[in-house]
């Protein structure tokens, strides 16, 4: 397969750091220096920029250099919240790239990975905090500005931001996977890592450990260059290592370093590395957390990590993702590679024709369940079909609705899609449900083991009449003197303006032409020549008249 060209860019940052002061030139960064409380405050204050009705262009990354504890605790480690993707700007910024580029820097990268190059000295390791100053009063987890994601229902402050590195007993290749940790102690973590289908591939490595009868080994990356973080969350297969989807996508090897006290290695770059051992015999209760499918994780028995070492550069930042409900910093993280990652497969592995776009639903839904595919009008039924099915079945957990729309239809619009549901679609023939299907991720409560997969082809099956909004210079026209009247700022909705579906009459054209030239009586006495007796109203001209349609 060919790499996709991407166009020329400043290169990825290496480093959050550099990351955070390319967004702080572009004014994408907020930084708050009044005292916050990271217990009760400060993701609360984030989540305003979620739930307070903002555009998400106006989503900034928040930087808070004066955080406090509940206790009264005060930290000198500033904590940055946004700054991976609380918009898909800072998110392809992260890449070094523009927004429209975000999906062929994962195709090229998946394509062709770049191997990491092994360092001795490492910045992530300019502090090293071992034995027993982990478990010494305000020493270990207890130094780190952790904030509670969901006052009021988070059992601890949680990691967020977080790259879990482990290693397959069997063949050394190395996981790394974005999975939620809880603070239990100074020098102990309540790791989750998912067990269903599709869940954590370090659940895999967990369950080789266990048979071994050995604890696992496994560091925690917080912070670390961009590229580094965005394969978390990404769903590769188990056996491909991240360290060299992440260099594949910087456009450079990622420097890494062995770790202190574990056999595994991780960013050198990174701000701060928790290293520790997780038990392979005893569970421990972990949660309530909320959760990414927008309920409260309820409490469940998780993998207890004790913790061998903190290492970490002088001057770190601790780096916190936004979750929870959608939209959120974690579904514009997973959004921007998972749908990267299914036009790849639809386009690349199944060679489906017609394919334009994948759009995942965001808005309250975790982008799993609800998935858009976009078709352009040479799109066969058999293969928007083809396409339907591809993307159902790519992930157990992803697809339980996906709807094919035509290519002018924006996904994002729920009226648009709509509007193609109720003309477009005619559900004796457009719409399927097929059994089998394992319950995804989502709440526990009523869960069923298997549920239904529904597909509806709402694409464009026929020539349609024209949209009835007058045609686009005319609205452009109209908007124009609509600003030079300084009236109520305008942000255009597709579709704003008239355009063909396919089913029109050059003579209509004529027709038009001469109304807006005034011309409307030329067109008027042609009619009056061509009236006809014997006819029911509402006979289209064209039957009468046997001109047929196009
Ligand atoms: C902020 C955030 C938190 C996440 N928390 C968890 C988690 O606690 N457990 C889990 O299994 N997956 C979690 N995920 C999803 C995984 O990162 C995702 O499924 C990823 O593919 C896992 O990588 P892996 O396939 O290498 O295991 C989280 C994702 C994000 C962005």
């Amino acid at each position: 397969m060919t790499s996709p060209k991407v166009p020329d860019a400043p290169g990825a940052p290496t480093d959050f750091q550099e990351h955070l002061a390319r967004l702080e030139a572009r004014g994408l960064v907020t930084r708050i220096t009044r005292p916050i409380n990271k217990d009760t405050e400060l993701h609360p204050l984030m989540r305003w920029q979620f739930q307070g009705g903002l555009h998400e262009s106006e989503r900034r990354a928040f930087v808070f250099t004066n955080v406090v504890g509940a206790r009264g605790e005060r930290y000198d480690i500033p904590v940055v919240v946004g700054g991976l993707a609380a918009s898909t700007e800072i998110y392809a910024a992260g890449l070094g790239v523009g927004v429209a580029d975000i999906g062929a820097v994962w195709t090229r990268a998946m394509a062709a990975p770049i191997a990491p190059v092994m360092v001795t000295e490492a910045p992530c390791q300019e502090v090293v905090q071992l034995g027993e100053a982990l478990t010494a009063e305000g020493g270990g987890l207890a130094g780190l500005p952790v904030p509670i994601s969901t006052p009021g229902f988070d059992a601890a402050p949680y990691l967020t931001a977080t790259l879990c590195v482990t290693k397959d007993p069997d063949n050394g290749i190395q996981n790394m996977g974005t999975y939620r940790a809880g603070l239990k102690a100074n020098d102990r973590l309540g790791v989750r890592m998912a067990t269903r289908l599709s869940g954590a591939g370090g659940y895999q490595h967990w369950l080789k450990y266990q048979k071994l009868g050995q604890p696992m080994p496994c560091a925690i990356v917080l912070g670390c260059a961009p590229a580094v973080l965005f394969t978390g969350p990404q769903k590769l297969p188990i056996d491909v290592d991240e360290m060299g989807v992440a260099g594949g996508l910087m456009g450079q090897a990622v420097r890494t370093v062995r770790c202190k006290t574990v056999d595994l290695v991780v960013p050198a770059d990174a701000e701060i590395v928790i290293e520790g051992l997780i038990d392979t015999e005893l569970l421990e209760p972990e949660g309530p957390f909320g959760e990414s499918h927008g309920h409260i994780a309820l409490e469940d028995f998780n993998l207890s990590m004790r913790v061998t070492a903190i290492t970490r550069k002088r001057q770190p930042v601790f780096v916190s993702i936004v979750s929870q409900v959608t939209p959120s910093e974690s579904s514009v993280l997973k959004k921007s590679a998972y749908e990267a990652l299914f036009l790849d497969h639809l386009q690349h592995a199944l060679g489906v024709r017609g394919i334009q776009r994948v759009e995942m639903h965001e808005p309250l839904t975790n982008l799993r369940p609800v998935l858009f595919l976009q078709f352009d009008r040479s799109a066969p039924k058999t293969e928007i079909w083809r396409g339907m099915q591809g993307a159902a079945t790519l992930q157990s957990q992803c697809g339980k609705v996906v709807i094919a729309v035509s290519e002018d239809i924006n996904p994002q619009n729920a009226d648009a899609v709509f509007w193609s549901l109720a003309y477009r679609c005619n559900f004796l023939d457009d719409l399927l449900v097929v059994p089998n299907r394992a319950g995804g991720h989502g709440p526990k409560s009523g869960r069923v083991p298997t549920e239904g997969t529904l597909l509806i082809d709402a694409t464009l099956k026929l020539d349609m009449p024209p949209l009835a909004l007058p045609t686009e210079p005319y609205m452009r026209g109209a908007m124009a003197i609509w600003n030079e009247l300084k009236l109520p700022r305008l942000s255009p909705q597709a579709p704003w303006h008239g355009y063909s579906l396919g089913d029109w009459a050059p003579e209509w054209t004529a027709y038009a032409e001469a109304a807006v030239a005034g011309d409307w009586r030329d067109t008027g006495e042609a009619s009056y020549a061509r009236r006809r007796g014997g006819l029911r109203p509402e006979t289209p001209t064209r039957e009468a008249e046997g001109r047929g349609k196009k």
